[in-house]
């Protein structure tokens, strides 16, 4: 994996001091990372997802690497009395609610044709259904903060990825969210931008859904040369929840070393090192 530099090592330690995280799916993969980011830099988290044991061990976990303070709380985010039930402990052990990470999210590689009704409605549910409970639920602990909200996406439907429909039709609908919410929640204080992750190969889902390339072929299409790694995602949630992002709302930051925007019929990238000379 790719030796990317820790927040720490770019961002000021403690910028986040006195202030509190919510994540949901903050129990693995980029969330994890994000969140852990974000306790490295003096923020209180709290982690949401469906499973409390494996919560439980992730809390564990990034409270042994930062010292700081991690609440796990079971919930699934399709359900609104979960979410308003995290949001209430939330409260009860830290007081406030400054940064909300809206990072659950269903997955699995399916043709439409093959996908059962309910398939394509569980991951719409968990995705779409799922951030505007969160969000509904925590807005006025964010409006009382004048917090910021990184919604989690990703470039699936730029460019029409097969056997993605369901959760790049769901991140869309997720993106749309963004925008209209960063205008109405803009003249509380509160931003709302979102991260659109490329290739991330550090994680449990990306190994599943990866399988579908042969080894190295990833890796040969990305611009910048390899895959991401969280902390690539990490470093861009502690840039957007900080002060250096405080113009920035309705926006959707693409993570990806430029590989949505590959679209090479040629050889790449040789043909882009040693370009033919002959007119096509
Ligand atoms: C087809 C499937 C399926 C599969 C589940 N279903 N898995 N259909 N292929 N592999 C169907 C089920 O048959 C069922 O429909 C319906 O989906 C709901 O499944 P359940 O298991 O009952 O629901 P639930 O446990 O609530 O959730 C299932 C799940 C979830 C949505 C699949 O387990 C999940 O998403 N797990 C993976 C999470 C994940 O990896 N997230 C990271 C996303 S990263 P029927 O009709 O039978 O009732 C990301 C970035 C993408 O999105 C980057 C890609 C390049």
């Amino acid at each position: 994996m790719a030796a990317v530099p820790k927040t720490t090592e770019i961002f000021k330690e403690n910028i986040f001091a006195g202030k509190v995280v919510l994540c949901s799916g903050g129990g693995s993969g980029i969330c994890y990372t994000m969140t852990e980011a974000m306790v490295q830099h003096g923020a209180k988290a709290v982690i949401i997802s469906r499973s409390l044991e494996k919560l439980e061990k992730a809390a564990a976990k990034m409270r042994s690497a930062t010292g700081g303070q991690v609440l796990a709380v079971a919930a699934d985010v399709r359900k609104p009395a979960d979410v308003e039930n995290a949001v209430k402990k939330s409260i009860e052990a830290f007081g406030r609610i400054d940064f909300l990470i809206n990072g659950a999210a269903g997955n699995f590689l399916a043709p439409f044709e093959k996908m059962s009704y309910n398939a394509f409605k569980t991951v719409h549910e968990i995705d779409v259904q799922g951030t505007f409970n969160l969000t509904k639920a925590a807005s006025e602990h964010l409006k009382a903060s004048k917090g910021s909200i990184i919604n989690v996406s990703a470039t699936l439907y730029y460019t029409g990825l097969p056997f993605q429909s369901h959760a790049g039709s769901a991140k869309a609908a997720v993106d749309a969210l963004t925008k209209h919410w960063a205008v109405e929640l803009g003249p509380f204080g509160v931003r709302v931008n979102g991260i659109s992750p490329g290739p991330v190969g550090d994680t449990e889902g990306m190994s599943r859904l990866g399988k579908l390339r042969k080894a190295g072929e990833t890796e040969s299409r990305i611009p910048l040369g390899r895959q991401g790694v969280t902390m690539d995602i990490a470093q861009s949630c502690v840039f957007l929840f900080s002060d250096a992002a405080a113009w920035i709302t309705g926006h959707t930051l693409v993570v990806d070393g430029g590989a949505w925007m590959n679209t090479s019929f040629v050889d790449y990238p040789s043909a882009v090192l040693s370009p033919p000379t002959s007119r096509l």
